[in-house]
């Protein structure tokens, strides 16, 4: 048994986990926020970094993939998954609780980014134009429209798809020189807009925040990292069924598809993290 098997192993017998999923760095920038709100929880984080971006792919292989991730961390000590990525929120969540929980771990749960994000923006709105910048598989669904105008039906949304960023921030080329003219291509259609209201609609664009600002001063921003948090607390304030379950002796555990070494870097230079990431083994 490897150095993983033997910690996973020690996780399935004593506890019960908040797992974060993404395809992979993004998800740390929701991660550092619920270890700063939730100190006690024992979270794990799983980066799927071999295989970023998903954002590009299919809806079947972004399924297919969340759909691995997720079950890794069921078996492996979770009780409740996060999809600290808007692309498997927007792509492959549904899917996820309608067929593949209630045929495998019916007492489990898994939970999205996107929902809290556009529930917000729509409360908080009024008449402005919304702009959502996102991967393209997320911009395709089409679920931030869904959900945004589910609670305004009348609101005016435009789209901005971003294929390249999220490759950039996984090569850590965020203070690139290229990296500022890409970013304001992306957002011509946004400005022209005069967005007021903007939603970072993937969790690797908080690395790229302070460039966006920059772009668009006056807008302002709806990321996941300021959102989740609350949102969480909120959900295990009402479902005391999952609460009472996740043990709570402050464990953290990153596990990555990539190169554990890189992720631990990234982690330290990028979001001020110190930590200790290990390969997945299967
Ligand atoms: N962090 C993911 C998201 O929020 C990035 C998706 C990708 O890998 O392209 O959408």
């Amino acid at each position: 048994m490897n150095k993983v098997e033997f910690v996973v192993e020690f996780f399935m017998i004593y506890w019960l986990m908040i797992g974060v999923f993404d395809s992979g760095y993004g998800g740390l920038t929701v991660f550092r926020e619920l270890d700063k709100k939730f100190p006690k929880y024992d979270l794990i984080y799983f980066g799927d970094n071999s295989r970023a971006p998903y954002g590009s792919r299919s809806p079947e292989t972004i399924y297919e993939y969340t759909c691995e991730a997720v079950d890794w961390l069921f078996r492996n000590g979770c009780q409740l998954v996060i999809l600290a990525c808007n692309t498997a929120s927007a792509v492959a969540l549904r899917k996820i609780q309608q067929e593949y929980l209630s045929e495998n771990f019916s007492e489990k749960r898994v939970l999205g980014v996107l929902i809290p994000i556009a529930e917000e923006i729509a409360q908080t709105n009024g008449k402005e134009t919304i702009g959502i910048l996102a991967t393209p598989a997320t911009v395709e669904s089409g679920a931030y429209i869904r959900e945004i105008k589910k609670i305004d039906p009348d609101a005016n949304i435009v789209q901005a798809a971003a294929p390249l960023l999220v490759p950039i921030i996984e090569s850590g080329m965020i203070y690139h020189n290229s990296t500022k003219d890409i970013i304001r291509t992306y957002l011509e259609p946004l400005k022209k807009e005069n967005i007021k209201n903007l939603v970072l609609g993937c969790t690797h664009y908080p690395f790229i925040k302070h460039l966006i600002q920059a772009e668009m001063p006056d807008a302002k921003i709806f990321d996941s990292p300021s959102i989740i948090p609350a949102s969480l607390e909120n959900y295990l304030s009402r479902h005391p069924e999952i609460e009472n379950k996740l043990t709570t002796k402050r464990q953290r555990c990153y596990i990555t598809t990539g190169d554990p070494k890189r992720f631990s870097e990234f982690a330290k230079k990028f979001i001020g993290l110190e930590i200790y990431a290990e390969k997945l083994s299967k």
